[in-house]
């Protein structure tokens, strides 16, 4: 089966094409293609994702992103305007062009959409994500099903962080890959702009995780922390990755903080977190050292340093307590924050200390990504009859 992914629950557009199998039992897959365009430098100015932005993004790039993924595969060019095509077109003018102009205008002059591609189902992100950019790619899924005659299938965008770490490989055009074993009970530390979550996972038949909450945060994620924080010493969106490399050099330099920042929640006997006192917290750091003149790039480098210290102590203290808590056999990481050098060397040791195993993604797929999308969607094809609705219906972070 081949199946394509679409992701636009945020600030990236995404689509990927991944071939699953049953073999011997074992379910594989090969990724054919994986594409992601990040609107980041579009959202910066505002130092923050601006939903109706976002939406017109993914509106423009849905299309033409899909031209190229299928050119890449065989030939699209001079494909003839099919009448189905047609009269689909002028169904989905009624139903969709009002709420996503730019992205119907652009599928109507796309006849090369007339050709059913070799795609057996379609994948699509239903929530938790920004509501006007998630309808987006549900629309344009709903067109592409019903103009391909292919079922849907949609997707907690929380159960694709987690299945998408276990993947061995993200890398197109490559090999037939199992997924990664997981030994139950498993716990998934998800991490991301919009979701910290801690999750115990109590049975692994690929094709029905079961899933319950046992920690989550009280008020910002941690993504968003890193990415206020970032934003109080004059760092771009997303700050992550910028205060992550501030911090680095702080630690080459040897500089630290003089100030020193809570670990918040991290002597309760929950696993929940709180991630806004400390983004108050650099707030009056900076205002404190502003009042005899304005920032320098060292205290700026301490205080990331110090931020980062903040988040890999409480996301580490989380994190062992849920594995003495459940027993966890094997530890799942997900979520944009999970890029960070820092807390992946953190999770690690923990992993090594209780003699567990830790599935990271990998690079490309540790932010928002189409692969995990299809992989999702085609470990559960079982919820194709489901009525598809923005922000989803499963349990995961919505
Ligand atoms: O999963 P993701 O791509 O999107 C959401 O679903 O939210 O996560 C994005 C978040 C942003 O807050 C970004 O600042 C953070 O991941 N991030 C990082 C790093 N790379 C991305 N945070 C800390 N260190 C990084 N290296
Ligand atoms: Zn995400």
């Amino acid at each position: 089966m081949i199946i394509l992914g679409i992701e636009t629950s945020c600030d990236e557009t995404a689509l990927a094409l991944l071939e699953t199998r049953i073999r011997d039992g074992v379910f594989e897959c090969k990724v054919i293609a994986s594409e992601i365009h990040s609107q980041a430098d579009l959202h910066s100015p505002y130092g923050g994702v601006f939903p109706t932005l976002a939406k017109r993004e993914h509106e423009k790039k849905l299309v033409p992103m899909l031209k190229e993924l299928l050119e890449n595969q065989g030939d699209t060019d001079n494909i003839a305007q099919s009448e189905t095509f047609s009269l689909l077109v002028e169904e989905f003018r009624v139903e969709f062009r009002d709420q996503n102009t730019d992205l119907f205008d652009s599928f109507e002059q796309s006849p090369f959409l007339s050709h059913k591609p070799q795609i057996d189902a379609i994948a699509v992100t239903e929530g938790p994500g920004l509501e006007p950019a998630l309808w987006t790619g549900i629309t344009f899924a709903k067109m592409l099903s019903r103009l391909w005659e292919v079922p849907l299938v949609p997707v907690n965008h929380m159960e694709g962080h987690v299945v998408g770490s276990l993947l061995n490989s993200d890398i197109p055009e490559g090999e037939w890959q199992a997924l990664k074993p997981l030994p139950t009970p498993a716990l998934a530390l998800l991490i991301s702009g919009g979701h910290t979550e801690l999750v115990s996972i109590t049975h692994s038949n690929l094709s029905n995780f079961k899933y319950s909450i046992i920690g989550q945060t009280k008020d910002d994620a941690v993504g968003e922390a890193f990415d206020k924080a970032a934003r109080l010493i004059g760092l771009p969106y997303p700050g992550g990755p910028h205060i992550s490399k501030l911090a680095a050099q702080a630690r080459e330099q040897n500089i630290s903080s003089e100030i020193k920042l809570p670990r918040p929640m991290i002597a309760s006997k929950d696993l929940d977190f709180s991630f806004s006192g400390l983004k108050t917290a650099v707030l009056y750091a900076v205002r404190e050292v502003e009042k005899s003149g304005p920032i320098t790039e060292e205290f700026k480098m301490a205080l990331a340093r110090e931020f980062e210290d903040a988040v890999t102590e409480t996301l580490s203290t989380k994190l062992k307590k849920a594995t003495e808590q459940t027993g966890a056999q094997s530890v799942i990481i997900g979520g944009g924050v999970s890029a960070n050098t820092m807390l992946r060397e953190s999770f690690q040791r923990i992993a090594n200390e209780y003699g567990i195993s830790l599935h990271l993604p990998s690079p490309h797929i540790s932010g928002d990504n189409a692969l995990m999308i299809a992989l999702a969607g085609a470990l559960d094809t079982s919820s194709t009859t489901r009525e598809i609705r923005a922000q989803g219906t499963k349990k995961l972070g919505v």
